[in-house]
């Protein structure tokens, strides 16, 4: 640390990202990214806007915010676009939590909502799971703080139905609840994006990097009343109007543009899911029930750091999560049927080689 860095930040504690190795060639298991490349015509989009990249991008994002609204059935006024769906969850630390409106999200869950917090001076209170790892719902009836829950939750996999979120949603009506949807088309359920219509507290955000193969691109978006969009473009124009660049959008558009290729992929994560999942319980395993593109599994013969580490050593890359709740389980990222066939194989040898 610098002597010049600012005090307020001396303590602030980063999010650590899922590894992104380069000195081996890894089955990548491990950040919940898509298997399956981009649609082709992200790169057709992405070609045609090549040629005015001397120009800023559109702040407004307008091609993209037309076809979206198309998309998820709202309007054009009732969508953001952000850099990555962190942009957007970060935006609304800002935007909707202060010192007398505290933040609360569940204790395990998607570990960058502790650091937005952080990095805002956002207080914030963890609410525990159920013995389970299922959110009680009841915890956030009448709450009157701003609320994060990601659905499906994040690493647990598990998913809370709409009429649940809705409780939620109408018992805070003074609060904004934003509901993190990263994996919902994987679920099988149905989005919260249509109850932005019904609640004006209620903001929902997606991304493109999971279900539509962009993780790279770093596309996301928040859906909700006019109004509260209007407050994140407060933010976003303060800090960075040109925060989707071309190629971006372009790739975002491209994608939108077939949104077949996108439902057939979710289609094969689903099953190659199911798969997974049976073949993990028939070696062993407890799993919690994911809605998710990852599964979340522990082994009572295996800690989850043994067994992420041994299955590096094989070429298999897997996330642990070291807090102490969720020690002995591994996120195991879903991805072609082959990539799982091979995880499968060598956590046989591991167990084999552990008796
Ligand atoms: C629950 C959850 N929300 C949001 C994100 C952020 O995704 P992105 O910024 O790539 O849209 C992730 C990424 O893994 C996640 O797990």
């Amino acid at each position: 640390m610098s002597k010049y860095f600012s005090q307020k930040y001396q303590s602030l504690v980063p999010y650590t990202p899922g590894e992104q190795p380069k000195d081996a060639k890894y089955i990548k298991l491990n950040t919940n990214e898509s298997p399956f490349e981009p649609s082709e015509k992200a790169a057709d989009f992405a070609k045609n806007a090549l040629s005015t990249l001397n120009l800023y991008s559109d702040p407004d994002c307008t091609r993209l915010r037309e076809k979206m609204s198309e998309v998820l059935e709202v309007n054009e006024d009732n969508i953001v676009f952000t850099n990555g769906s962190d942009e957007a969850l970060n935006f609304a630390f800002m935007a909707f939590c202060d010192d007398d409106t505290p933040a609360v999200f569940p204790d395990i869950t998607y570990g960058f909502y502790k650091v937005f917090a952080a990095v805002n001076g956002v207080p914030f209170k963890e609410i525990p799971l159920s013995e389970d790892l299922s959110i009680n719902i009841n915890d956030y009836i009448g709450i009157n703080k701003t609320i994060f829950i990601a659905n499906p939750n994040a690493p647990t996999g598990i998913a809370l139905s709409l009429s649940q979120i809705e409780k939620i949603v109408s018992s805070n009506p003074e609060n904004v609840v934003v509901i993190d949807e990263a994996y919902i088309d994987f679920s099988g359920l149905e989005s919260a994006v249509k109850l932005t219509k019904k609640y004006n507290n209620l903001l929902v955000t997606g991304t493109f990097s999971k279900s539509r193969s962009a993780a790279g691109a770093r596309l996301g978006f928040a859906v909700g009343s006019a109004a509260l969009i209007s407050d994140l473009n407060t933010i976003r124009y303060s800090t960075n109007p040109y925060n989707i660049n071309s190629l971006t959008a372009a790739v975002g558009l491209g994608i939108l543009n077939d949104e077949e290729y996108t439902r057939n992929n979710c289609r094969a994560i689903i099953a190659n899911r199911k798969l997974t999942e049976e073949s993990l319980k028939e070696l062993g395993f407890e799993l919690t029930s994911s809605s998710a593109n990852f599964v979340f599994a522990k082994h009572r013969a295996i800690s989850g750091e043994s067994l992420y580490l041994k299955l590096k050593e094989k070429g298999v890359l897997v996330r642990h999560f070291s807090s102490e709740r969720i020690k002995d389980y591994v996120r195991i990222t879903i991805g072609t049927k082959e990539q799982m066939l091979v995880l499968i194989e060598k956590t046989k040898e591991i167990l084999e080689e552990e008796k």
